[in-house]
């Protein structure tokens, strides 16, 4: 760690005592413009930091550690289609794809602009064919359900965007997303299916993801069953940048889409892996979401660091990793269209950061990436929030919602919204002893009940979090969310120093399940080499199978 990234830690570690004795509803008193100076309006989207207990100092403090990693300097090189990612000597240019300036857009020397645009409209030209009923299955009948087999990246973004865009999907076009290895996913998912009207998209970046490849060939064993070989070309689609094992498969030249190695995995919903969702709500709305991710392209790149969204996130979240240590984040979006949305961001964020070595190989001297998990509000009042509001540990949250209701129905949003601003104000303002004596008094209790109940009933307060308030869930709406966590993410592992574009941690997992496999399938054989708690549950499976 340079001398000066050290300096900045230091004073931000000698800053954070200054707070100790201060209140967030303080900070607001001492400052009538508190909520103006602490939130920022990109035209019908608000971020509202305002509750996080930081003054000005705390800002430019987080923004001269920001300047002396470099991050200005390291987002230019991301943009220039640097090899960012340099484990993998990769660039990680997924921007690339969402920008719809016409610019050339260079990377490793060429430049990629005909290609980019030539896959994305052939994947447009696809959508289109099975949502006017153009193309159709080997019966010669029109498709109503479009099942994409993928995980990790090659699920999560486009379950989670199928399902926040859902009113704007076609009708008669239904998506489904099978993920789990576990049988019982494609078993239930095709239950009620008719094969001869479904279309199964394979989604792998290098096609060879042990549960993707698991459940293609299920799924292809069961269409050849009920419609024959032939049936094949006609109902696979495939999406990845492995176009020989693609074709190993059987699928239809016709009917491959291809993306690039420099889109990671958790990063590829704006590339042909959005295909599921561009079937489901046409490629106009899919134009307006890559929209929205370059609207925050524009803003990352040019805003002032205080004044820049994702950077302030990813500051505030180095503020309360490394500063306050606190060891998660948890993201409610009072919007139930949002609810895979936690999950889409826990393999983002979780994924990226969740690193102990530097770009160079050496061990981090501090914190990175914190735990995040998340459910829709107001559900999630009802399960872990007590934890958060009286629980020894203080986790921030990011609230998102809506300004507008989504469904017909004022009162249930209003209802909605209240919940969400009244959890933050929760969270901000506590309860003091007194003031839980005082409502208790209130209620008519004795003296010995207030004494006894009051400790239950105090709420420490100073729970930080943030409000992401945009006017209503559209596609631009959802492409704005998304880049803004992906550039929070890139800016917390340049502060870490940390390469969040490759993901080692994942693969002794898959190896070893590679080398279990064929003993767990197996009645009998050896278990030899194996430790003895692995070995001893074999044996106990067999026993009891
Ligand atoms: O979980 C590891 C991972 O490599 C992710 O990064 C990726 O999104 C997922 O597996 C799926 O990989 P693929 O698209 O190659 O099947």
């Amino acid at each position: 760690m340079s001398h000066a990234v050290a300096a900045a830690f230091l004073a931000l570690d000698a800053h954070a005592p200054t707070l100790e004795a201060v209140r967030t509803l303080d900070l607001f008193a001492a400052d009538a413009a508190r909520f103006e100076n602490f939130s920022i309006g990109l035209d019908d989207f608000l971020f509202d930091f305002s509750k996080h207990k930081v003054t000005r100092e705390t800002i430019d403090l987080l923004v001269a550690l920001a300047k002396a990693r470099d991050v200005e300097a390291r987002r230019d090189a991301l943009f220039r289609g640097d090899e960012v990612n340099n484990t993998e000597r990769r660039a990680a240019m997924h921007m690339a794809l969402r920008d719809l300036s016409g610019r050339p857009l260079i990377i490793g020397g060429v430049d990629m602009r005909p290609a980019i645009d030539a896959e994305r409209e052939k994947v447009f030209a696809f959508a289109r064919a099975i949502r006017s009923g153009d193309a159709k299955g080997a019966t010669g009948q029109t498709f109503t359900d479009v099942v994409n087999i993928g995980i990790g990246g090659s699920d999560l973004g486009p379950a989670m965007a199928a399902r926040a865009l859902s009113p704007y999907a076609d009708e008669g076009l239904r998506t489904h997303f099978v993920s789990n290895v576990d049988g019982a996913d494609l078993a239930d998912t095709l239950a009620n299916l008719d094969l001869a009207r479904t279309l199964f998209i394979v989604s792998s970046k290098t096609f060879t993801t042990q549960e993707t490849m698991a459940n293609a060939a299920s799924a292809r064993a069961r269409l050849v069953a009920a419609l024959g070989e032939a049936a094949v070309a006609k109902h696979f689609a495939a999406v990845s940048t492995k176009l020989d094992k693609v074709a190993a498969f059987g699928v239809d030249p016709t009917c491959v889409f291809g993306f690039w190695d420099w889109v990671g995995g958790r990063y590829s919903l704006w590339s042909s892996i959005g295909l599921a969702l561009v079937i489901a709500v046409g490629p106009e709305n899919f134009t307006e979401f890559l929209r929205g991710g370059c609207d925050i392209d524009e803003h990352f790149r040019s805003a002032p660091l205080d004044r820049n969204i994702p950077v302030l996130m990813g500051l505030l979240g180095v503020w309360h990793r490394n500063v306050m240590k606190r060891c998660a984040h948890a993201v409610i979006p009072y919007d139930q269209r949002l609810a895979r949305f936690p999950a889409y961001l826990q393999q983002l964020d979780m994924e990226s950061n969740g690193k102990s070595v530097t770009r160079d190989g050496r061990l981090v001297g501090h914190a990175t990436g914190p735990v995040i998990f998340g459910e829709p509000g107001t559900n999630g009042q009802h399960a872990f929030f007590q934890l958060l509001h009286q629980g020894t540990d203080v986790t921030p949250i990011d609230f998102l919602v809506a300004a507008e209701p989504t469904a017909a129905d004022a009162r249930h949003h209003a209802l909605l919204v209240a919940n969400c601003l009244a959890q933050a104000e929760a969270f901000m303002r506590g309860r003091t002893l007194d003031e839980a004596k005082a409502q208790l008094r209130g209620q008519g209790l004795s003296d010995e009940e207030v004494e006894r109940l009051a400790p239950h009933k105090v709420f420490s307060g100073d729970r930080p979090s943030s409000v992401f308030l945009y006017r209503r869930l559209d596609p631009r709406t959802l492409g704005r969310l998304v880049a803004l966590y992906e550039h929070k993410v890139f800016v917390q592992s340049v502060i870490w120093d940390i390469n969040p574009f490759d993901q080692w941690g994942v693969e002794l997992g898959k190896e070893l399940a590679n080398r279990l496999a064929p003993i767990v399938e197996n009645a009998s054989g050896p278990t030899t080499g194996l430790d003895q708690s692995t070995a001893g549950l074999i044996e106990w499976r067999r026993a009891h199978r």
